[in-house]
């Protein structure tokens, strides 16, 4: 398995890094300020997913030769960690001796109750010796940022230029002899929505080729549908925030995400060991949805959801680096073709049962089987076929062939033949029956007005005719 295109084109200069050029020059001054001796202000970089921000902060360190102290915002939940931090922070250099770059990462999964709290956090940044970064999606959603968010400079990082991806994802295409038609490739990169993250994943997904039509199967113009990236986020995950936040943010209903990730588990997780914890998470998983299906209680799609993705997820004991090209579920390709036959079975058993006065469900469980013994016999398959009002579609398929062959173009046919000949007895019927109560009424109508004869002497009210009366 090849290396992930996120990581075999990590930029290697600034010159590399795509867009955001305003905020790539201002982090260079502030890291070449540090070099020379001048402490800047810890620097919130912030924007969408995808586009560089902890690209840039693991750059910057690379670059300006300093060490690297990373963590998560969930690692902070620990009192170790606390203690690790402040220890990098109140030290001039690392023990190599060079200065280190302090990343604090997705700053926006801070909880209140957290032992590092952004309280906390603050008063070690504010006495820090080392460079620190701190990322962030969205500064403004928690409260609990606002004070990082006043004692930082703020980074914004904005959508990437569809132009800016499409000219990377052009130079990547030639250097690993990708084809690709320049139309599909801005495409491409239109879909990504500014995530160049997401842009790659694609492209590699697509190593066969980079076409309008490629483009197409891989994701809709809304790149959340985008489901490759999402399974691949939520294998990778190493924190459970991390799974779930891949999870939200794509659209994938959480049954059809568990036929991704059950089809997709053994191409990630190529590790026995994995492989058996990853299917048993998805399976606690399911027995949630299948509650969720009985019982109509959406109250624990929650569990359903957390197993199936951060449970399959950290279920691995080990880590998976290289390019898994994921599977189109199986499953998903078997229900889809036999959707128009199931249809179809169910509208048959529908209209039998309105004769028969059978629910569908009984005739299909039932019924169906003896009616199509009945259909092998020549003689009773017109019958039926008329009383029952049968297109072609559904003979065919009672008769276990195709609705084009000759067989099922006979039995409709004479099923035609025999609904008219019953159509104009039953109005030949209805006529006759028809006639006769004319005649009552008329009958009727005479003795009545017969009766009647003396009352209309009287005057007549105004606007009121003989007829109205009678009736
Ligand atoms: N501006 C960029 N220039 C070059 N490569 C980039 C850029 N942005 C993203 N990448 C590529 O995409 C990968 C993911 O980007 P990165 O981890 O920096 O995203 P992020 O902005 O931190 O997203 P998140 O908010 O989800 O953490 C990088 O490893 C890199 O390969
Ligand atoms: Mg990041």
């Amino acid at each position: 398995m090849a290396e992930l295109f996120t990581d075999k084109f990590f930029p290697k200069t600034f010159e590399e890094f795509v867009g955001n050029t305003e905020s790539v020059s201002f982090v260079r001054r502030w890291a070449d300020a540090w070099n020379s001796g001048t402490n800047g202000k810890p620097l919130l970089f912030y924007g969408q997913t995808g586009n560089g921000k902890t690209c840039l902060a693991l750059l910057v360190a690379k670059l300006s030769g300093w060490d690297l102290f990373e963590l998560n915002a969930s690692d902070l939940r620990s009192k170790d960690t606390i203690e690790k931090l402040a220890g990098a922070a109140s030290q001039g250099s690392s023990l190599s001796g060079r200065r280190r770059l302090i990343l604090l990462d997705e700053v926006d999964g801070l909880q209140a109750r957290d032992r590092g709290g952004a309280g906390a956090i603050l008063s070690i940044l504010r006495e820090s010796k080392n460079p620190v970064i701190l990322t962030a999606n969205d500064i403004y959603a928690n409260q609990k940022l606002s004070p990082l968010r006043q004692s930082s400079e703020l980074v914004q990082f904005k959508k990437i230029n569809y132009l800016s991806i499409a000219k990377r994802l052009g130079e990547i295409c030639e250097k690993e002899s990708i084809p690709f038609d320049p139309e599909g490739l801005k495409e491409l990169a239109k879909n990504s929505a500014g995530d160049l993250r997401s842009a790659l994943l694609d492209l590699q997904a697509l190593a066969g080729g980079v076409s309008a039509e490629s483009v197409k199967l891989v994701g809709g113009r809304n790149r959340r549908e985008n489901v490759f990236s999402v399974l691949q986020r939520i294998f990778r995950a190493k924190t459970f925030g991390e799974a779930q936040k891949a999870r939200f943010e794509s659209e994938v209903s959480q049954d059809l995400l568990e036929k991704w990730v059950e089809e997709n588990i053994p191409v990630e997780f190529t590790k026995q060991e994995d492989l058996a914890s990853g299917f048993d998470y998805l399976s606690k998983a399911s027995v949630f949805s299948g509650r969720i299906f009985r019982r109509q209680n959406y109250v624990l799609m929650k569990y359903a959801s957390d197993l199936s993705t951060a449970g399959v997820a950290l279920s691995r004991n080990n880590d998976y680096h290289s390019w898994a090209k994921y599977q189109f579920p199986r499953m998903l390709r078997i229900l889809s073709s036999n959707r128009a036959q199931r249809a179809l079975k169910t509208g048959l058993c529908k209209k039998i049962g309105e004769q028969t006065h059978s629910s569908s469900k009984e005739v299909m469980a039932h019924d169906l089987a003896f009616i199509k013994m009945l259909f092998e016999n020549k003689a009773m398959a017109p019958n039926l076929a008329a009383a029952f009002e049968l297109d072609e579609k559904e003979i065919a398929f009672l008769l276990g062939t195709k609705p084009e062959t000759k067989k099922v173009k006979t039995v409709f046919g004479e099923a035609q033949l025999l609904r008219e000949k019953s159509i104009f007895e039953k109005r030949k019927a209805l006529a006759g029956v028809e006639e006769k109560l004319l005649k009552q009424i008329e009958a009727r109508k005479s003795e009545t007005e017969t009766q009647e004869e003396p009352e209309m002497q009287e005057p007549e009210e105004e606007g009121i005719s003989k007829q109205t009366r009678l009736f």
